[in-house]
């Protein structure tokens, strides 16, 4: 029996890949390695030391994908092929709906085609929109969501929430991850957007490494304690944990549909994160206030409650964790 990863090289995927090799359990990879690169299998491979079948395919391929379900015991899918862009999702939205929301359907198809029903979808915290209070726990009002990429996440919950409803031997798992950031300590995988980075962690290691200037904090004048805006980061190692914790509770537990929050319940603001990175790294990150960022909410964190009481997880490495490990990947690659 295998767990089938689509987008399986990509960020959360890889480490996701290792901490289920190393729980001892089969995996297939399928990527169309359009956000990623296949040499992220081979790294896999040297981390764990354990081998595993994969194939170059866009997940949206029906004829492919059923001989994957054709040529492998398929178990449980935990689907990683989202596009995840904010800014991108704005400018092509077609192609985020269908992606994201089109393969989405494409797999349940093909998962009840092979009598495969345990599901474990990457949804994000973006599904609360602008949190109504904080911390966010699970039983928050969702909606809301500011870009199309939100809202694709927000549709395939309700997607899921409907098929289990017409059919509830499905097992199905949503997890809703705060701001993964870090990368496996061996300095091997980590997160490597193409292009000029969003997201605050790939930026920040770039001023760091040379690579662009400085970093734009945006906006100082938000409701938090610096006045910058306080996000739940969380180590991807942490996150990938969970995946695996979510995933026995599947195989263990009556049919259900469930969901959790992966966040370690902390927030920590732009210039937190700009004072730690100093401090795990020893690089200064020269910054400049900058205006306030369209659609940014002030403050976002995660109650980890439910993880904690129902999965057994919790999220243990610190922010300098995430800091020294996202830092020690770029430095790594820099060498190369
Ligand atoms: N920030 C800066 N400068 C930058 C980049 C970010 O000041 O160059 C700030 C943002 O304003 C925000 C914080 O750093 O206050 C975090 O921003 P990110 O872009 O890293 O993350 P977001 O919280 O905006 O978005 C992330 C994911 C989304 C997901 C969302 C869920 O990128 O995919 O969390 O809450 F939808």
């Amino acid at each position: 029996m295998a767990v089938l990863l689509p987008g399986g090289a990509g960020y959360i995927g890889s480490h996701t890949a290792i901490e289920l090799l190393e729980a001892g359990k089969d995996i297939v990879i399928i990527d169309d390695y359009s956000n990623s690169k296949p040499e992220v299998l081979e790294e896999i491979k040297k981390i764990t030391g354990k081998t595993f079948k994969s194939y170059e395919m866009d997940y949206r391929d029906r004829e492919k994908l059923e001989k994957v379900f054709e040529e492998n015991d398929i178990e449980a899918v935990i689907n990683f092929a989202g596009f995840k862009a904010v800014g991108e999702s704005v400018a092509k939205p077609l192609a985020y709906y269908d992606n994201n929301i089109g393969g989405a359907v494409i797999m349940l198809e093909t998962m009840k085609k092979y009598g495969v029903k345990k599901f474990i979808f990457s949804s994000s915290a973006t599904v609360y929109g602008d949190p109504e209070v904080i911390p966010i726990t699970e039983e928050c009002k969702t909606g809301g969501t500011t870009n199309p990429y939100g809202t694709t996440k927000l549709f395939i919950e309700q997607i899921l929430k409907d098929l289990y409803t017409s059919d509830n031997s499905w097992d199905i798992c949503i997890l809703r991850y705060f701001n993964p950031v870090g990368a496996h300590e061996s300095g091997r995988i980590g997160e490597e957007p193409q292009g000029i980075p969003n997201n605050l962690m790939p930026y920040i290691v770039r001023v760091a490494a040379g690579q662009l200037e400085q970093l734009s904090v945006f906006g100082n004048d938000y409701n938090t304690p610096d006045g910058t805006g306080v996000r739940d980061y969380i180590h991807v190692v942490d996150l990938a944990k969970g995946h695996v914790l979510a995933l026995e509770k599947l195989e263990k537990e009556q049919q259900g549909l469930y969901i959790y929050n992966l966040g370690t319940g902390t927030g920590y603001s732009v210039l937190d994160m700009v004072k730690t990175f100093k401090k795990a790294t020893g690089q200064k990150v020269p910054y400049k206030i900058a205006p306030r960022r369209p659609g940014d909410i002030a403050a976002c964190y995660a109650d980890p409650k439910k993880a904690k009481e129902e999965l057994g997880w919790e999220a243990t490495k610190t922010l300098e964790d995430m800091c020294r490990d996202s830092w020690n990947y770029i430095k790594n690659r820099k060498g190369e």
